[in-house]
């Protein structure tokens, strides 16, 4: 048995002799060293004579000892059975270094505490990598914040711009409107009255031509080619002007451009409202209006259709215009020398909204017009 005690104590010595790295030592009961290792000695700088009987405090700071962390790590090991530190010790030539240790409680067979041991290793180049470490990940975090704010800024410097640009496209809108009110007044007010009179004129003259039938008959030709220009003009007119919208509202306005496409071509046009639906917003009524207009002029115009529906609808969210063909159908392109779907466009996107291009499932175009509804504040 002895023998056997004998092998397991080399064993344990050649253990604890051999861990170069590691500092071992055994406290007692009152925290006085009582074994020291020749790892101990390399890691802290003391000689086990020099260990051996003074206090396990020697090896902490004095920020330590006077934060009262001996105290606290042997009541964790009394409590836990061990504890675990990482903190700066001390080496006797008083610098200090970062270690990374354990306290474990000991107790005899009875369970009674005889003491406590201790083993820690250097840790300054572990520590130095988590550092590194760390500091990678917060330059890191900090690069992708200024990225975050850079983004952010840009972003919101495109949002300005492109809320310039719809406001830029919307004043352009408005002001050709304007032009082409002006316009259609001249026209209706100047050259309609004009003409009107001069037809009015060359009557009263032919009357007055009884004696030379021949010329009295020119005249009342001339008097009706007049007569004809005026309607003409009047058409030319009623087209550049923007529909009665403010008095009858959209809904009527749209009704008369089914009415006027009905009567000067074969096509059968047809306007249908959905029940309730309100456009109260002036320049949302405009807009649309001419996007209609636009889309009924390109029906027929382009499309040889023999039916053109216009419709008016509306949920919570959006009100809907629609012009329907039955006509041959067309692939809309960026190229197109016409200007009539690009200004739909610009329409609906100054509204806010969209304009979409489809071709029927049997043949014909869809054209519809989404804008947003904005309640008004
Ligand atoms: N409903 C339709 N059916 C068939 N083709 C169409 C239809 N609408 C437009 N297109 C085609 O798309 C082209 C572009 O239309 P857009 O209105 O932009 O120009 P445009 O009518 O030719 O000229 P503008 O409108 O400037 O007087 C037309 O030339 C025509 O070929
Ligand atoms: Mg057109």
């Amino acid at each position: 048995r002895s023998e056997e005690l004998r092998r397991s104590d080399e064993r344990f010595r050649l253990l604890v002799e051999g861990a170069r790295d590691y500092a071992m030592f055994l406290l007692d009961r009152g925290n006085i060293i009582t074994f020291w290792s020749s790892g101990a000695e390399r890691v802290f700088g003391w000689t086990q004579e020099e260990a051996v009987g003074q206090s396990g405090e020697m090896i902490f700071t004095a920020e330590d000892r006077a934060s009262g962390a001996v105290e606290r790590e042997i009541k964790t090991a009394l409590d836990e059975g061990r504890a675990a530190e990482r903190r700066f010790h001390l080496r006797k030539d008083g610098s200090r270094f970062w270690a990374d240790g354990v306290l474990m409680r000991l107790d005899d067979q009875r369970d009674r505490l005889r003491g406590y041991a201790k083993v820690a290793r250097d840790a300054t180049d572990q520590r130095r990598i988590e550092d590194e470490l760390r500091h990678a990940r917060d330059e890191m975090e900090q690069r992708v914040l200024e990225r975050t704010r850079d983004l952010l800024t840009t972003n919101a410097e495109l949002e300005r711009t492109m809320a310039q640009r719809q406001q830029l496209e919307k004043e352009l809108l408005e002001i050709s409107e304007r032009e082409k009110r002006r316009i259609g007044e001249d026209l209706h007010d100047m050259v309609c009255q004009e003409l009107t009179a001069t037809a009015l004129f060359l009557r009263s003259n032919a009357k007055k031509l009884a004696h030379d039938p021949a010329a009295a008959e020119t005249l009342e030709e001339s008097a009706q080619i007049v007569n004809r220009n005026v309607g003409l003009a009047r058409d030319l007119a009623r087209g550049l002007q923007p529909a009665d919208l403010k008095g009858a509202g959209l809904k009527q306005a749209l009704r008369s451009l089914a009415e006027q496409a009905c009567e000067s071509t074969e096509i059968k046009c047809h306007f249908k409202a959905h029940a309730g639906v309100r456009v109260t917003d002036d320049i949302v009524a405009l807009h649309l209006y001419r996007v209609a207009q636009e889309a009924v002029n390109n029906a027929v115009k382009h499309s040889g259709a023999k039916n053109i529906l216009i419709t008016l609808d509306r949920n919570k969210e959006h009100v809907c215009m629609s012009v329907q063909d039955d006509g041959k159908g067309f692939f809309p392109s960026r190229r197109s020398k016409g200007l009539g779907v690009h200004i739909m466009r610009y329409r609906a996107n100054a509204l806010g909204g969209q304009l979409k291009i489809e071709r029927r499932r049997h043949g014909g175009m869809d054209i519809t017009c989404v804008i947003p509804v904005v309640t008004k504040r």
